[in-house]
């Protein structure tokens, strides 16, 4: 077995956890609910609960103050092998309430039943106002040193490893809602250094809708859905969402990159992360340089297409979920770099003419390179994800020293919103107690008492000055590690409500992103303002939104307003000469495919050893291979993963062909609609098959056959020789020649531009 192969390491771990004879029948493939695989009768036996999976694992265990206790997390889980009540007394049974006989009335003395239901009651907390819908990852982060010179942030040092806690998220929708969504996602890092939380708290698009934070509420009142009818869900394409941005048109740039590629990402583990402000760090010697934040993916930025992103909402509304989970369970463990972008921190915070206090800018890596600092390695899923994911409390405001902020209005209001929010979402103040929240540095805060306290002080006296706790705690002093705010000057002015001049320019940054993209990417881009548009109800806001496409670019406001069947009109402000940044680009690079999910389509006439010699292959790249085969069970000695019925092509990034698939005894209408055709019985192959390799093709994805594939490719309507599509002599000599387009995310060629 390879050393250097993730999937095989991860299901060798799994295997040694299990007693009996090795991984299973499933061996390698991410997915399984629990540590062992259960018998198929009800265990009776008494014992103790089960450990979590190998690739699961919950906070560190640290006191509420912050101290390591070194106790096993299975001392926070469930224990003993009993059901108890909450008081740990033994319960004999708790399928019945406590009644008079077994028709009669429950009784109101059934303690067991009352605290059940009253605990169940109650198992809800408010989902967060904004990005309630997400999915985290435990981690480290490893400090090259490199920001060294410019932060004195010890977790910044060289060689410094910081345990961390990552969410991703969507903005828009409910806890419940689709992972695909077109939205801006949240990149949010907690990283317990040794001198307390340090929050990046950012998204994968590095501009904001709003330069100011009295405009959240209205931003997002007019993403959600309607107020009366609660529709749509997590949708930016209807009138209230388009209404305020085309009046607000601050909003354009942010909207620009939502309607891009960016708004619809693969995966979490092929996004790249912003901080999006601009931040302040201090060095050793009291120096400031101004600072933006990146999280660069080791595996490219990737994203779906429209369709496909649509199809999955339906089909894996968990995707993004899923994907992060399974990578991670598979030992295929995401990595990002984290890399700053440094200004010399002038008094008008300008750099190149770009004003760094409006969040609506951002600054041309071709300017301003950004330099790796370090390196984020997710390699543990949570073991519960209301404990962790649900209860992780992040804050712009959680600083380390070395790192500090600057004038943005939109930061200050975000400094001010996620300690009053938290208050509402987890029910008093002694959040930061919670496990997933703890600091891994000493608290002494003189903070005490409320709802949920779980630490328990000592002395008498929470306050300053003391002498009756002997003075303590004491403050630190620049040379005790305190958090020294800069001594930043700020300039003599009036009171006033309004923006500086220079957050007046709305479209230049967006026309200099649209001049950065290719022309697939401009193809996509248009597509979304087009579909977006045309899902408004009032022709008025299509008209507002054309005319702010045209003050970005004439050719887009064209294509859009020729789908939306309007006129295109002038634009109202001269166009901005801006020169294209092309790292804004996502297209046009090579990629690891660590994680990748390759779909290998078979029959039980099919090339079967090809089919497992393909799998191995598949296993050592690095990559995930799931059997489709035309009914659950065993294709010869091959677990199958998926049938016809329940595969869809949006699962996987490629598709191997090994023979042609006959026509399955349940491929037909009112089993399955996909097995509808009515030529189905004289099709060469199944139509779900048909349906996966015309989908996937559509899709841009890579298509191999063999052992009489090709009649599969033929039947879907591929042509043999298009772009990402191979016809070989084996599985594996399909897969290594396939192996360089899904590198590159799509065969690109096939989306040919206007
Ligand atoms: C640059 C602009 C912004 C970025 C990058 C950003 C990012 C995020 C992220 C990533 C989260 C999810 C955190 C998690 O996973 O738990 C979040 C939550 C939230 N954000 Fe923002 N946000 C921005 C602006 C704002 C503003 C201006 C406000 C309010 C004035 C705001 C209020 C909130 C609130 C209330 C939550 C929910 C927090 C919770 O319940 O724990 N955000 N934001």
């Amino acid at each position: 077995m390879s050393e250097s192969n993730p999937l095989k390491r991860a299901a060798e771990k799994v295997a040694d956890t299990l007693s009996g004879d090795g991984a299973g029948p499933q061996d390698g493939i991410p997915g399984k609910p629990g540590p062992e695989s259960p018998p198929v009768a009800e265990p009776t036996r008494p014992r103790d609960p089960l450990p979590p999976k190998p690739d699961q694992s919950g906070p560190d265990t640290v006191s509420p103050t912050g101290q390591p206790t070194g106790a096993d997390q299975a001392r926070f889980a469930q224990s003993g092998s009993y059901l108890t009540n909450a008081q740990g007394t033994r319960l004999p049974d708790t399928d019945h309430s406590l009644k008079a006989g077994p028709r009669g009335p429950v009784l109101l003395q059934d303690h067991h039943l009352r605290e059940k239901v009253m605990h169940f009651d109650h198992e809800r907390i408010p989902e967060r106002v904004v990005h309630a819908r997400g999915a985290a990852a435990h981690g480290v982060f490893q400090s090259y040193g490199t920001a060294a010179s410019v932060t004195k942030a010890a977790f910044l040092a060289e060689e410094e490893e910081t345990p961390v806690f990552v969410r991703f998220s969507t903005v828009l929708g409910s806890r419940g809602s689709s992972d695909t969504v077109r939205d801006t996602r949240g990149f949010a890092t907690k990283f317990y250094t040794s001198e307390g939380v340090f929050d990046l708290v950012g998204n994968n698009m590095p501009v904001f809708f709003i330069q100011d934070a009295i405009k959240f509420p209205d931003i997002i009142h007019a993403g959600k859905p309607h107020p009366d009818r609660e529709i749509p869900q997590a949708q930016s394409a209807h009138d209230t969402f388009w209404d305020f941005v085309t009046l607000h048109t601050e909003a354009t740039h942010h909207t620009l990159w939502n309607m891009s590629d960016r708004g619809i990402p693969r995966s979490y583990r092929t996004m790249e992360g912003f901080g999006v402000h601009t931040f302040r760090l201090v060095a050793a010697d009291g120096g400031t340089t101004l600072v933006k934040f990146h999280w660069k993916p080791k595996l490219g930025v990737h994203s779906l297409v429209w369709e496909e992103a649509q199809i999955i909402n339906g089909v894996d509304p968990d995707f993004h979920r899923r994907d992060l989970a399974d990578a991670i369970e598979a030992g295929a463990y995401p990595q990002w770099e984290l890399g700053i972008q440094t200004f010399p921190d002038t008094p008008d915070q300008t750099f190149e003419g770009i004003d760094l206090l409006d969040p609506t800018n951002l600054v041309p890596e071709e300017l301003a390179p950004v330099r790796p600092v370090g390196l984020l390695t997710l390699n543990r899923n949570p073991s519960n994800f209301f404990a962790e994911t649900e209860q992780v409390a992040f804050h712009v405001g959680h600083l380390v020293p070395g790192i500090d902020i600057t004038d943005d209005p939109l930061l200050a209001g975000r400094l001010f919103s996620y300690l009053d929010t938290q208050i509402t979402r987890l029910g008093g103040p002694n959040f930061p107690q919670l496990p997933i929240n703890r600091p891994h540095a000493p608290v002494n805060d003189m903070l005490r008492d409320g709802l949920h306290q779980t630490a328990v002080h000592r002395g008498v006296a929470p306050y300053r000055p003391n002498s009756l706790d002997g003075g303590c705690p004491f403050t630190a002093g620049a040379d005790t590690g305190a958090y020294i705010e800069s001594p930043v000057r700020v300039p003599e002015a009036t009171k006033v409500r309004e923006a500086p001049e220079s957050f007046a320019d709305h479209f230049s940054q967006p026309r200099r992103f649209w001049l950065s993209m290719s022309p697939v990417e401009r193809e996509h881009i248009i597509g979304a303002y087009t579909f977006e548009l045309s899902k408004c109800y009032e022709q008025a806001i299509r008209e507002r939104a054309l005319q702010v496409l045209a003050n970005i670019d004439p050719a887009l406001c064209a294509e859009v307003a020729a789908g939306l069947g309007l006129p295109a009109p002038e634009p109202t402000v001269p166009l901005a000469d801006v020169a294209p940044s092309p790292a804004l680009s996502q297209v046009g690079q090579s990629w690891p495919t660590d994680g990748r999910v390759i779909g290998i389509v078979a029959g039980p006439d099919g090339d079967l050893d090809g089919v497992r010699a393909v799998r191995d292959a598949v296993l050592e790249g690095g990559m995930v291979p799931l059997v489709i085969g035309p009914v659950g069970g065993t294709l010869g000695s091959l677990t199958v993963q998926r049938t016809y019925a329940n595969a869809r092509s949006v699962e996987f990034d490629a598709l191997l062909l090994a023979g042609t698939p006959a026509v399955g005894s349940d491929a037909y209408g009112a089993r399955d609609a996909k097995g509808l055709p009515a030529a189905a019985d004289r099709a060469p192959t199944d139509p779900r098959v048909s349906l996966l390799v015309s989908e996937a093709f559509r899709h841009g994805k890579a298509l191999g056959a063999w052992a009489g594939g090709e009649a599969v490719l033929d039947a879907s309507g591929v042509p043999v020789d298009a772009p990402g599509v191979v016809v070989t002599t084996s599985g594996t000599a399909a897969l290594e020649q396939l192996a360089r387009l899904l590198g590159e995310h799509r065969a690109w060629e096939r989306f040919a531009a206007a």
